[in-house]
Parts: C-alpha cells; sequence; structure tokens
C-alpha cells in the first residue's frame, strides 16, 4: 500500500485534462491531491469522480484555483470553500474539515493532515511594508490573479482568512500528532526557505505564511507536501522531507512521459529521495 501525491492538475487545460484520464488504477493505494485541480466546482467534481475510482482512498486539499469564483459561478470566499468540501464529501474524499485519516503501510502508521492555510503577504523583503507589496511585485510585471477572483468574504481579507485557518489547524495538529506522526499537506509551502521560482521571485507574496515555519517540527511530521511553485522538488530539512509534487500547466510537464509519471511516492518513500542536498525533479 503506497501513498501518492500530485497537485495542480490545473484541467481547465485541454492536455491536462487529457493526461488525466490515463490515471493509472491502484485499487491498494491512496491519493493527495494538493490543490489547483482547477478553477471550478465542476472540474473538481469530474476530477474526483476519475480519482476515487482509481485510487483506494483520495485526500483533498484546496488550492487558490479552486477558490476563485469563476464565471458562472456564485459562491464567493469561505462559502466556495464550502461547497468544495460539500463537492469531495459527496465522494467520499478526506478534506482539510474532516478528522485526519490513518495511513498504515508497511513503512508504520501515519496520519495525513489535510491543511488549508492560505498565504498572508509575509513572503516578502523586510523593508517591504505590506501596504506596498502587490505595488512591488508589479514593479517586476507579477501579479496573482487571485487578486480579482479570489474573495475572502466573510473575513476582511485573505490574510485574515488565512490566520483563522493558521489557528483552527494548530488546534487540531496539536491534538493530531500526540499519537501519530504526520503526513502534512497543503497547497502552499510551509516556510519560506521552500520557495523556488526563480524566474517570478516576486510572486513570493502570495506563497504562504511565516506562521507556519515551524510545523513540521512541532508536529512530528515525517514528510510534508506541498505545490503551488510548479517547480518540482524534494528538499530535507531538520530530517523532513519536503515534496513539491505540482504537474502545473501543458509546458512543464512531458505529455509523452504521461501524467503518471508524475504522481510522486510520499509513502513509503521514492527510491531517489535519500537524505541530502534539495534538487529539482
Ligand atoms: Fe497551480
Ligand atoms: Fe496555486
Amino acid at each position: 500500500m503506497k501513498l501518492y501525491a500530485i497537485s495542480d492538475l490545473h484541467v481547465g487545460a485541454g492536455a491536462n485534462l487529457e493526461g488525466l484520464r490515463d490515471l493509472a488504477y491502484h485499487p491498494e493505494d491512496w491519493l493527495i491531491l494538493a490543490g489547483d485541480v482547477g478553477e471550478t466546482t465542476a472540474q473538481l467534481r469530474s476530477v474526483l469522480a476519475l480519482c476515487v475510482e482509481r485510487f483506494r482512498e483520495v485526500v483533498w486539499v484546496p488550492g487558490n484555483h479552486e477558490l476563485w469564483t469563476s464565471r458562472g459561478e456564485s459562491a464567493r470566499g469561505q462559502a466556495k470553500y464550502e461547497e468544495l468540501v460539500a463537492v469531495c464529501r459527496s465522494f467520499g474524499v478526506h478534506t482539510p474539515e474532516d478528522p485526519y485519516p490513518v495511513f498504515q503501510g508497511t513503512s508504520g502508521r501515519y496520519r495525513i493532515a489535510p491543511l488549508f492555510i492560505l498565504y498572508d503577504y509575509s513572503f516578502r523583503p523586510p523593508d517591504v511594508p505590506r501596504k506596498k507589496v502587490v505595488e512591488w511585485a508589479m514593479e517586476q510585471g507579477v501579479l496573482c490573479a487571485d487578486e480579482v477572483f479570489l474573495w475572502s468574504e466573510p473575513f476582511p481579507s485573505r490574510e485574515d482568512w488565512c490566520w483563522s485557518r493558521v489557528r483552527y489547524s494548530e488546534a487540531r495538529l496539536e491534538d493530531a500528532c500526540r499519537h501519530d506522526d504526520l503526513v502534512l499537506v497543503n497547497h502552499f509551502p510551509l516556510m519560506r526557505d521552500l520557495v523556488w521560482i526563480p524566474s517570478i521571485p516576486r510572486f513570493a507574496p502570495w506563497c504562504g505564511t511565516t506562521m507556519t515555519a515551524d510545523w513540521h517540527r512541532r508536529f512530528r511530521a515525517k514528510v510534508v507536501v506541498s505545490g503551488h511553485l510548479h517547480v518540482r522538488r524534494t528538499d530535507w530539512l531538520d530530517g523532513v522531507r519536503f515534496e513539491e509534487v505540482s504537474l502545473g500547466n501543458p509546458r512543464q510537464w512531458r505529455q509523452e512521459l504521461g501524467v503518471n509519471h508524475y504522481l510522486r511516492e510520499i509513502l513509503p518513500g521514492p527510491v531517489d529521495a535519500a537524505e541530502g542536498p534539495g534538487s529539482a525533479r
């Protein structure tokens, strides 16, 4: 029994949806979908229908793209999130609102903790104040589309939503790690040091929060899984493996290799993941 992960399927792109149709059957294994499945609730529904047929259990966390209110949709902010959670539950898919499932494999017993933490613009240089951070990014032509499509209501801002999610998740993780080692799953990386986006460094403010920097130690993480960056990497910090598992847009993966090539084995663990310096995949 294995635990696999993939993120950023972005099935709004035809080549990605086409590729996903070849997803192999893994009747004994579990799959983590680490966010950015697509932009609409209907896309999430169609991807989950395909995944639950092929895997024994599926675990989902939202990405920023799923949280968008796209054309033809009405639910915004928290209401959009709740709509997505309801779709997951209708397929028996685990969400950040459910009890953390126990994965018992050959490598031991772990609790899988799907998280929805969001970002708060704190990944920015110390001399750039929060109020200026979007302007600072735009100086290099960088602007995340979340500024237009990702609503935060009823929270006054995305930061407030993020901080509320941090408090909610901390309390649950404190309890869960008393019993088991954890696999933490969040669309956004938990540490600023893991933000590897050399082509667009000023995208960092939309990539996470400094409030989660010690969570891998504090909550006994065996592995931390994330996406969002569209730069597949394995990093080791404090003896913990961090896996960025994005598929990405069609230019960021090789269609001739097939989507199965991009399923990342999380547990027991891939053969190329011996502890060492970080590397792109
Ligand atoms: Fe993405
Ligand atoms: Fe994302």
